[in-house]
């Protein structure tokens, strides 16, 4: 494979010195581009997207090709390893996710299999075989999953959700079945993170976007203890260099200890938490990616770069900062606003 040019998002995920602070958006590639919209519309469908590796290719690198990012993500959605299992996957336009099939009864439950990510999620891993191809070595591939809680919400749901009420009721009434889906579904995310490395992953990332919707004890027991068991099983090393593995729980800012006691190279971090503080909290152990309140990039470009300051002050002059959004890129972003992001970032660390 080509050498990797640039590598300070992996260094910065190592605690190792950089020049400048690496920089990428969650959903970096989506709907805030006109490329991207454009892309989706050829497509036809989300799913279409992503099951077709050189539409997933092309929408990957549309905003390496636009910013000076310093990481690529790879284009898919934390649902496809559901959508494996059989529960039947369709994202639609302002609805958001859907399945047909939710697992709700132990039967259900007891039927999933788990999927093998070279024959049920081969378009994933074609995407990841020729994204790296294509992207040359300008820049780190990220690969990703779903933390098991975070899809066991959809997959029992059957939808998003904005008080977890059925998969609640069987997490306090049928503890033992939530944990037979939870074990299947990171049993299913070792196998296809550690496929995704294998095809050129260079870095993973597990999204934990619920987890901040548990009381601390449940916490632990749904969401943490599976992305341990993540961290344990996917493999730390590839193609001589260490594979970095970052945990983001969404609303967790009060559980970085916990998180970082799992062996992860590094936490992400949301708005909500101040991050020189999660710095003096577990900076030693781990590295810290984020934390801009992504709204902020609808103000204007004066007051962007005054937030990008301010969070690069409070991180402070030490190695473990990897910049990033607290959460994803919304649709009515401009463009030229994430543009001012990412120069600020870059600009305002060089030589700090
Ligand atoms: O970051 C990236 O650019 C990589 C691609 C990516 C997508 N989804 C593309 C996508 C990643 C990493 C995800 C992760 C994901 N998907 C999460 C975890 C991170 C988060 O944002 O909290 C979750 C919870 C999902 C489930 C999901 N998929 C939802 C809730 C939606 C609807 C969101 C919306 O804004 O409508 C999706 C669909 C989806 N996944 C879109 C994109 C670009 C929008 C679909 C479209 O183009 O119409």
């Amino acid at each position: 494979m080509t050498a990797l040019r640039n590598d300070r998002f992996l260094r910065a995920l190592l605690r190792q010195p950089v020049d400048m602070t690496p920089v990428w958006m969650m959903r970096q590639a989506g709907r805030y581009l006109p490329e991207y919209r454009a892309t989706r519309q050829r497509a036809g469908s989300f799913m279409t997207l992503c099951t077709t590796p050189e539409l997933a290719c092309e929408v990957t690198l549309q905003p390496i090709d636009r910013y000076p990012l310093d990481a690529a993500i790879l284009f898919s959605d934390i649902l496809v390893v559901p959508h494996a299992m059989g529960l039947g996957l369709t994202v639609n336009e302002g609805v958001g996710p859907h399945f047909e099939r939710p697992a709700r009864t132990p039967s259900d439950i007891r039927a999933i299999g788990i999927p093998d990510p070279e024959i049920d999620l081969r378009y994933v891993i074609d995407s990841v075989r020729l994204i790296r191809r294509e992207l040359n070595g300008r820049v780190p591939l990220i690969g990703f999953a779903g933390s098991p809680w975070t899809m066991a919400t959809y997959a029992i749901e059957g939808r998003g959700t904005k008080d977890f009420h059925v998969v609640k009721t069987m997490m306090y009434r049928e503890p033992r079945i939530l944990h037979e889906l939870l074990e299947k579904l990171a049993r299913a995310v070792v196998l296809y993170l550690n496929a995704q490395i294998a095809a050129g992953a260079q870095a993973v990332m597990v999204f934990d976007t619920w987890g901040g919707a548990l009381s601390t004890p449940a916490y632990e027991e749904f969401s943490l203890r599976y992305m341990r068991q993540i961290v344990e099983g996917v493999g730390k090393e590839s193609e001589g260099r260490r594979v970095p593995c970052i945990l983001f729980t969404k609303g967790g800012g009060q559980w970085l200890d916990l998180i970082a006691g799992t062996g992860c190279d590094a936490a992400g971090l949301d708005w909500t938490t101040e991050i020189g503080a999660a710095r003096q909290r577990v900076g030693g152990r781990i590295a810290l990616q984020g934390n801009m309140d992504p709204a902020v990039l609808l103000a204007t470009p004066e007051r962007i770069r005054e937030e990008v300051a301010a969070i690069l002050r409070s991180f402070g002059p030490h190695a473990g900062h990897v910049f990033n959004l607290g959460h994803g890129i919304t649709p009515d972003v401009d463009p030229e606003n994430a543009g001012v992001f990412i120069e600020a970032v870059h600009r305002l660390s060089a030589g700090a």
